[in-house]
């Protein structure tokens, strides 16, 4: 009876969450990103992504203790390349890769069962409000998947429940957008042509977690500890394989803002950005997409 009472009290807590989360509509306009022209642009481009994410994500993925049988949590997995390759890694364990984009998921489901994996699967779920997982789990791993956040205190807090006590995070995210000219320099270009507002500092988006201090707050805050930072610096090929000239206009497409503002605009506007960015990029483009140099903050802490 007592028991029925506390599952019942629970289930309340829980629906009153759920609910005060979709009225207030958290992470409404990353959902809508994620999980359509964005989501769809990473669905089709995942091999250049993953040429240019992989050696960083590896950098993060060593940070963990890994054994044979470790349940490990991907958060914001994406299409799922890191949950695949850590699903092979433990192999008699099991990994959850967790996120809010469907048609990404979608990929990531199907490339799971290609490749005949049985020690992994999928969620769609808002990491920062939604129950995660029923079970606790020893390791906790990001590709550049947790600074899309409205409030990323909630969601760390979130994520420490669902780890075990012991239990370790790693994450790698970037550092400040002029160490990273992949943005930086491209940003200055389009921003001769358009007025692109800067984002406020700390909103979701790729460099929300460019302060070392405000990270380490949020981890501690949640309740992590023994929390580290590695200064990693290392260049990275973006646009595998393609031409300066193709390079410069999938980076014009990739960027949503950007796409939205040119979407009326005259071809001949579009033509100019992209030769300007092709003046901007020539220096770095050696044979195979482009060579960037580049800053991350590869993150680790424990429970
Ligand atoms: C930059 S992508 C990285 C994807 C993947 N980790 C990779 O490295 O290829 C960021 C990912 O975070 C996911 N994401 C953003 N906000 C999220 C949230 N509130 N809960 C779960 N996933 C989220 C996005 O849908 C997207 O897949």
């Amino acid at each position: 009876m007592f028991r029925d009472l506390l599952t019942l009290e629970f289930s309340i807590i829980i629906y009153k969450k759920n609910l005060r989360a979709i009225m207030e509509d958290k992470n409404a306009k990353q959902k809508e990103f994620w999980s359509g022209k964005g989501g769809d642009y990473w669905v089709v481009k995942q091999n250049e992504m993953d040429v240019m994410l992989n050696p960083l994500g590896e950098k993060a993925l060593a940070k963990l203790d890994l054994r044979i049988d470790s349940k490990v949590l991907d958060i914001g997995c994406g299409c799922g390349a890191t949950t695949i390759d850590i699903a092979t890694k433990v192999p008699e364990g099991k990994v959850t890769g967790l996120d809010i984009s469907v048609p990404m998921l979608e990929q990531a489901k199907s490339e799971a069962i290609e490749r005949g994996l049985t020690n992994i699967d999928f969620k769609v779920v808002d990491v920062q409000i939604d129950q995660l997982v029923t079970e606790k789990y020893d390791c906790v791993y990001s590709r550049f998947g947790v600074m899309f956040f409205e409030d990323p205190f909630e969601a760390f807090k979130n994520i420490f429940s669902s780890v075990k006590e012991g239990g370790e995070l790693s994450f790698v995210c970037w550092q400040d957008p002029t160490l990273n000219p992949w943005q930086s320099l491209s940003i200055k270009v389009i921003k001769e042509y358009l007025d692109i507002p800067s984002p406020p500092e700390r909103s979701p988006g790729p460099f929300a977690f460019q302060e070392q201090d405000y990270v380490k707050d949020i981890l501690t805050q949640s309740g992590f500890s023994e929390i580290n930072f590695d200064n990693n610096q290392e260049d990275i090929t973006m646009f595998s394989g393609k031409s300066l000239q193709q390079a410069s206009e999938d980076y014009l497409a990739i960027n949503p803002v950007v796409t939205e503002m040119l979407k009326d605009s005259p071809d001949n506007l579009k033509a100019e950005i992209v030769e300007s960015l092709k003046e901007a990029f020539s220096e770095f483009h050696k044979g195979d997409g482009l060579l960037f140099p580049s800053a991350t903050w590869i993150v680790s802490a424990s429970k």
